[in-house]
């Protein structure tokens, strides 16, 4: 069979070559030229929730999507979001997006997108829908916990290697939402007015480094509309950037029931439809689309171009005439192990007073644990994708596994989880405290040498469908916080959300406090390490923790959640520390901000020339040395302010970053390279990127809000 072999042959290549293209384009052809106009309509909708169709007779499979981006979604019925109830479609529950991105170590992205790559093909799946990369506008966003940051530069890094480790599992990873489903609230017919610099600095560089960096097969058009277009046909985003400027060759599929047109989305850049209606005939590309081709409103040239898309994923995947795809695997060691690394690297120390933290098994017999969240399950709660955990260490169970027969826990719910409706008839938390609960609490605390209350809001309140109303500690935490700080002076706050949270009374009241995001199955043994030192907490924010809702950007421009319709993102570029830096308003945690148990000294910043040319590479150099008596890790970032711009630009900008180990007393030299080319804003007017010649200020630092050392070098 000569298809087969020509596929063959393509797939045996691992790297992107021309010649190679150019033969798999022509068998592709030659494929296509063998289909029936029906046989190439069904493969370009859904037939199931989550699959389209192949075409038997030439040896084409069906085609398998899952979520999601933070572990293999479980089986459901094929027209109904119902489970099946299967035995065999558990999964390991890996740390949602805020988490990994916590890390700031893509070496772990890369390993944590192979896991659910190994994971995706253990249960037959082709396409995985993640990562999810929407940027943090608002750090009330329902979905801030499954995408990753407020920055770019971070956001991207960890992408890319995610996308990578997925890819190289045969299976396609899908980069979504494109483009800035950035709230959740109307989100089915909002339209977003961006600006044009924002839009190419801030919401697009993940999905164009997405592509052209990694290659990614898949991208997800996002539900809303884009300057009055829907992205299920918005030609600007789908055809003119995505296959014009960046050259992407996978496949473009709508979110789910996010098509509104037959005629429109074929011919502006759509491939896939999938949704939730269970008459699948009747899908904008099913039998209207069939129509349309037919009256000749569609030409059968847009069609093939679909189908080419999907073949061409299908070869990359190694899904047709290849005996040697990798078969994956699901559950094993070593994917805990990773679920392990990520969440250990991922818990950032807010707050640590009088060195609280760690605490010293030798020196506690007893622990009171505190909070609905230290026995809450996150893995599979609110709307949307989740994940049917194999097992999910909660924190209390993380305790008591690394305290066993050394410490006696002793463990009181302190409040309870609870709804109602507002006046709007949104669902909100119920804010009051349970003074009951809180005085059970309170006793223990009192009884104990040491408390940890595990509070913060959860997966049921951070959903995707809905934003928050409020950043407010729910269900009257910040009553128990008060009550069990004064209780016991060796109380430590551990605060579990994927998002930023109003904290400014909590860190007022306690000691040391503790982010983590939700942790995936191994989180309560990452967070018992981090809690007794045998882990340093390295995790960084990846959003700032502004002190209240009322200063984001959003809010004081009066543009969320939008006027008729419309979501008008008038801070331009400046979003997250971009706009508290140049606004000169102080964050309650900045942007990039984590404390250690250790302390990392910086020196020595300095750059290999003091002057560049445009093309040029900049490399910073400082002397990082762990001057504490822990093991630690320092995510060295490197920011840069321009001096004098003839431009706006914003205060400062992360443009690289390095996390780096260093055993107590240890010293290492660390190179930072950054190409001049970074360093360029977007010239609206000349509809290109455009590097100022000045004096630039590269600052190292801890932090956004922590530089260490700076210097300046100019750009001709
Ligand atoms: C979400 C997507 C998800 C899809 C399939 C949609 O509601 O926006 O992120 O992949 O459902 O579950």
């Amino acid at each position: 069979m000569v298809i087969l072999e020509a596929f063959t042959y393509c797939n045996a290549q691992t790297q992107h070559t021309s010649k190679v293209d150019f033969r798999l384009d022509t068998e592709i052809n030659n494929l296509i030229s063998r289909m029936t106009l029906r046989e190439k309509i069904d493969m370009i909708h859904g037939n199931g929730f989550f699959t389209s169709a192949g075409v038997k007779r030439l040896g084409i499979p069906e085609f398998h999507y899952t979520d999601g981006p933070f572990g293999v979604r479980e089986e459901l019925h094929n027209d109904s979001w119902a489970p099946l109830g299967l035995t065999t479609d558990s999964a390991t529950f890996m740390p949602t997006g805020s988490a990994l991105a916590a890390t700031w170590d893509t070496s772990l992205a890369r390993k944590y997108g192979r896991t659910l790559g190994q994971e995706a093909r253990a249960r037959g799946k082709d396409m995985l829908l993640g990562p999810a990369v929407d940027i943090d506008r608002i750090p009330f966003n329902g979905r801030t916990f499954e995408y990753l940051s407020e920055d770019p530069v971070l956001n991207a890094a960890m992408a890319v290697s995610y996308i990578e480790g997925v890819q190289s599992q045969d299976v396609a990873a899908c980069v979504k939402h494109y483009a800035l489903n950035n709230q959740e609230t109307d989100r089915e017919s909002l339209d977003v007015n961006v600006n044009e610099r924002a839009l190419q600095e801030i919401y697009l560089p993940t999905f164009k480094a997405a592509v052209e960096k990694a290659h990614v097969r898949g991208a997800m058009a996002a539900y809303n509309k884009v300057r009055g277009k829907f992205c299920s046909a918005n030609p600007y985003l789908l055809q003119q950037i995505l296959r014009k400027e960046w050259g992407f060759k996978g496949m473009v599929i709508s979110d789910w029931g996010g098509v509104h047109s037959t005629v429109e989305a074929a011919n502006n850049g759509l491939d896939v439809e999938m949704g939730s209606g269970s008459d699948f005939n009747k899908y904008y590309f099913a039998q209207p689309l069939l129509d349309s081709v037919k009256a000749d409103k569609v030409s059968e040239q847009v069609i093939n171009e679909k189908i080419r898309h999907i073949l061409y994923v299908m070869c990359k995947n190694h899904m047709i005439g290849d005996k040697d795809r990798k078969e994956g695997s699901i559950n094993t060691a070593s994917h805990h192990l990773t679920a392990y690394h990520v969440a250990s690297e991922s818990i950032v120390l807010l707050k640590n007073q009088d060195h609280l933290l760690p605490l010293h098994v030798s020196k506690i017999k007893s622990l009171a644990v505190i909070g609905d969240n230290a026995t809450k399950k996150q893995a599979h709660l609110g709307f949307g994708a989740g994940v049917k955990a194999q097992y999910e260490i909660t924190p209390l169970r993380g305790l008591e596994d690394k305290l066993a027969g050394k410490v006696a826990i002793h463990f009181a719910q302190g409040y309870q989880e609870a709804y109602q409706r507002n006046e709007e008839g949104e669902k909100v938390p119920v804010n009051t405290p349970d003074w009951k609960m809180i005085d059970q609490a309170v006793e223990i605390a009192k009884s104990s040498d040491a408390a940890i209350i595990f509070a913060g809001n959860t997966r049921t309140y951070e959903t995707e469908g809905t934003d928050r109303t409020s950043m407010d500690l729910p269900f009257g935490e910040n009553e128990l916080i008060k009550a069990i700080t004064e209780a016991n002076p060796h109380t430590v706050v551990v605060i579990i959300s994927g998002a930023p949270v109003d904290l400014s009374r909590a860190v007022r009241e306690s000691k040391a406090m503790l982010w983590s995001g939700y942790n995936g199955s191994e989180g309560g043994h990452a967070m018992a390490d981090v809690l007794f030192g045998t882990v340093d907490p390295s995790g960084r924010l990846p959003f700032t923790f502004p002190k209240s809702m009322s200063e984001v950007p959003a809010i004081v421009n009066g543009t969320f959640p939008g006027e008729n319709g419309l979501a008008d993102y008038k801070e331009g570029i400046l979003v997250g520390y971009r706009w508290y830096d140049t606004k000169k308003i102080e964050p309650l945690f900045p942007f990039g901000y984590g404390l250690s148990y250790t302390k990392f000294d910086y020196s020595n910043v300095h750059t290999d020339h003091p002057l560049y040319r445009s093309d040029g590479k900049i490399i910073v150099s400082l002397d990082l040395k762990n001057a504490g008596t822990y093991a630690g890790k320092e995510t060295v970032q490197l920011y840069v302010h321009a001096v004098d711009p003839k431009v706006m630009m914003p205060d400062k900008e992360l443009k690289a970053f390095v996390k780096v180990g260093l055993k107590p007393g240890e010293q290492k030299e660390i190179h930072i390279p950054v190409d001049v080319h970074d360093l360029a804003y977007y010239d609206t007017g000349k509809k290109q990127w455009v590097v100022l010649p000045g004096k630039y200020q590269l600052m190292a630092g801890a932090s956004s809000r922590d530089i260490r050392g700076s210097v300046i070098v100019t750009v001709r």
